[in-house]
């Protein structure tokens, strides 16, 4: 069972309405953390991708909503296109309050990041540390409570003025300065011995905020600086999840029953749109059908820019028992000096990340069966903030395939 549908459901619609009060003419952002999840928009079983990293080519976006909600996001749908190098309704989204009040109502995260600072609280004592995209200045509020004697918060967005009477409320403006610029553009006066940043989006990749983090570390930490996080972990699971099939696709089975109108021949589209999402959802523990394998680890002090617009790896997985498997269940964790874990993992406390779910063509496993294969998460080929996903797998029963996925807005 799914537990979170129904939530997001409801959270969807109020979001989209608020959206809808806040600006007419506006194109839906890409934020992460107003859960516009069920809205990446194609997926294709592919022939070909043997490349690692190189950017998918083909794909056919999807402008509907495969829930069946009436979603009033699609009169938003612009084509990726118009979003290309454009980042202002990025920052523009993050300029309202509502979507800090989601991060920081998510205690997982909050919590977990005032506990690594303040538990390391001898990596800030007397030492200069920059937070990188600052948003309300929480972050930094914790760096200054654990001793830190400078902290640049530098915020692109106009959330920074927020943060500013934050700053002097909290009676640090002497320790943290405040500055309302991309980091890629921040100048600042020193070199700093700590970065801090949650950078994190859906799917750890989506909003592709770590090529900045990178860019923090490569120009401004010391030799011997740390980082907060320092490392990054992607987790892959089968999972079964009749209910969500049954709502989405045996639903149309089922018409004639109330009507006496046969609509079973949309049950295809059905199932085909079901998969064309990245749907992010809160996934319950019971439906994961193995153990969950990493799929990648990034240590942050030494990943690559250049390796930082693609997490990809493979997995193998070996069943539980006799079950329909529908799609697999993809979380991450992120690691901090002195083993402090943030999880967004299924059998933890729920994050405002929840999981994300790929459904696949449904498959019958018997105890240990492996389903092996390897998972792509890229930056969007044509708007970077977006994902473009891909997934092989194998199942030891001789069943392979190739599909495809889109996380956009
Ligand atoms: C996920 S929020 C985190 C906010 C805050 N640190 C917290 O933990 O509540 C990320 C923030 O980074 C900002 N941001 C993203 N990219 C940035 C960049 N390149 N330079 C400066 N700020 C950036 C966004 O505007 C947003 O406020």
């Amino acid at each position: 069972m799914f537990c979170g549908v129904s939530f997001l459901r409801a959270f969807r619609s109020s979001t989209s309405l608020l959206l809808l009060m806040m600006d007419n003419a506006q194109i839906l952002p890409p934020c992460k953390k107003l859960k516009m999840e069920n809205s990446s928009k194609f997926s294709s079983e592919e022939n070909t991708h043997d490349k690692p990293c190189k950017q998918s080519s083909s794909a056919t976006p999807i402008k509907s909503d495969n829930n069946g909600n009436s979603d009033i996001r699609l009169e938003y749908c612009t084509d990726e296109r118009e979003l290309e190098n454009n980042d202002s309704n990025y920052f523009k989204c993050y300029a309202d309050l509502s979507i800090h009040r989601v991060m920081i109502g998510d205690y997982s995260r909050t919590q977990t990041y005032r506990r690594a600072i303040l538990s390391n609280y001898k990596l800030f004592h007397q030492k200069v540390v920059l937070d990188v995209g600052a948003g309300t200045g929480i972050l930094s509020l914790f760096c200054a409570q654990a001793g830190a004697k400078k902290v640049y918060a530098i915020e692109a967005s106009a959330i920074a003025k927020q943060a500013e009477k934050v700053v002097v409320e909290n009676g640090f403006s002497d320790k943290i300065i405040v500055m309302q610029v991309k980091i890629e553009d921040a100048e600042l006066p020193e070199k700093v011995d700590v970065i801090v940043s949650e950078w994190m989006g859906y799917m750890l990749m989506y909003e592709s905020m770590l090529p900045s983090f990178l860019f923090a570390r490569d120009k401004w930490l010391k030799k011997d600086g740390h980082l907060f996080p320092q490392e990054v972990r992607i987790y892959i699971a089968p999972i079964s999840d009749h209910q969500e099939y049954e709502y989405s696709v045996e639903f149309w089975k089922k018409v004639e029953d109330a009507y006496k109108v046969d609509m079973s021949a949309l049950a295809s589209t059905a199932a085909e749109q079901m998969r064309a999402a990245v749907h992010v959802m809160s996934v319950d523990p019971a439906a994961i059908q193995s153990h969950a394998s990493c799929v990648t680890s990034m240590h942050l002090a030494t990943v690559e820019q250049d390796n930082s617009e693609c997490a990809q790896g493979s997995f193998r997985c070996s069943c539980f028992g006799r079950k329909t498997v529908h799609g697999f269940v993809i979380w991450f964790t992120v690691h901090f000096p002195n083993d402090i874990i943030l999880s967004t993992s299924p059998y933890e406390r729920e994050t405002h990340w929840e999981q994300s779910v790929l459904y696949i063509p449904p498959v019958h496993v018997e105890q240990d069966t492996v389903i092996s294969g390897k998972l792509w998460i890229r930056k969007g080929e044509v708007y970077h903030r977006f994902l473009d996903i891909e997934l092989d797998y194998q199942i030891d029963n001789g069943e392979n395939r190739k599909m495809k996925f889109k996380m956009k807005d």
